[in-house]
């Protein structure tokens, strides 16, 4: 699959991919949509000193860094797993100026992420671990061990399938109660699948240059 990497409003870069004419992050500020929809409204929604993540779609691991920044800042203990289907490859992530941009972040430190083992977990940090598995999230097998989905899969115009009930209903039995699923989406159609697997909605604003998101909580 050919990827571009294209500066967005806030500087930071994100990736284009020509075939699918999508992005993996918000244009208006790829670092801003992030700490935005999944940093402050998924992990900022809890107030405890543990967290489990389940990321669907790790990509560029930009939600996985700044998750290590907020555990670290705010002494949560986070246990991370990105699922991935498409990894991306190093010729790539070495190109990324994400490490310029967040303070507290070495290049060392973001290239590290990457060039983890996939499927197994490792301590990055007293408060970060990060578990890789590279396999589509349609694979993942149920565990109800996770506060919070981070479900940043592109746009359910271009990839429909991951926007599909079975998928939702997997990640809803993949939480624990009171968890919550975050995403970038406000779709009508896509907060009407979430409702009818059992979550409930709050719409959020969204970050700029986007009126709304959604927050899914299992109650
Ligand atoms: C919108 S991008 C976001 C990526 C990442 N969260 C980031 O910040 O860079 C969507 C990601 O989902 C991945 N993806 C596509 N199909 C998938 C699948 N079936 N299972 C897991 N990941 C998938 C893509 O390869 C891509 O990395």
């Amino acid at each position: 699959m050919k990827i571009e990497i294209k500066l967005t409003d806030d500087n930071s870069h994100t990736l284009f991919v020509p075939d699918l004419n999508e992005t993996y992050h918000s244009k208006h500020g790829a670092i801003q949509e992030s700490m935005h929809v999944f940093v402050n409204a998924g992990l900022g929604y809890f107030n405890q000193d543990k967290l489990t993540v389940l990321e669907v779609g790790f990509g560029t691991g930009l939600n996985a860094i700044l998750s290590s920044v907020f555990a670290l800042e705010n002494a949560v203990l986070v246990d991370y797993t990105g699922v991935e289907a498409y990894p991306i490859n190093n010729e790539i992530t070495q190109q990324l100026n994400y490490a310029n941009l967040i303070e507290g972040v070495s290049e060392e430190q973001f290239l590290n992420l990457h060039y983890l083992r996939w499927n197994e977990k490792t301590k990055i940090s007293n408060y970060f671990s990060l578990t890789k598995l590279n396999k589509s999230i349609k694979d993942f097998e149920l565990d109800n061990n996770f506060d919070v989905v981070f479900f940043d899969a592109f746009g359910p115009n271009v990839q429909p399938e991951m926007w599909d009930k079975s998928i939702f209903e997997n990640l809803f039995n993949s939480l624990k109660e009171n968890g919550v699923l975050v995403t970038y989406c406000a779709k009508g159609s896509v907060k009407r699948t979430l409702k009818e697997v059992g979550f409930t909605i709050e719409n959020l604003p969204g970050p700029p240059g986007k009126r709304e998101m959604t927050r899914a909580i299992k109650y």
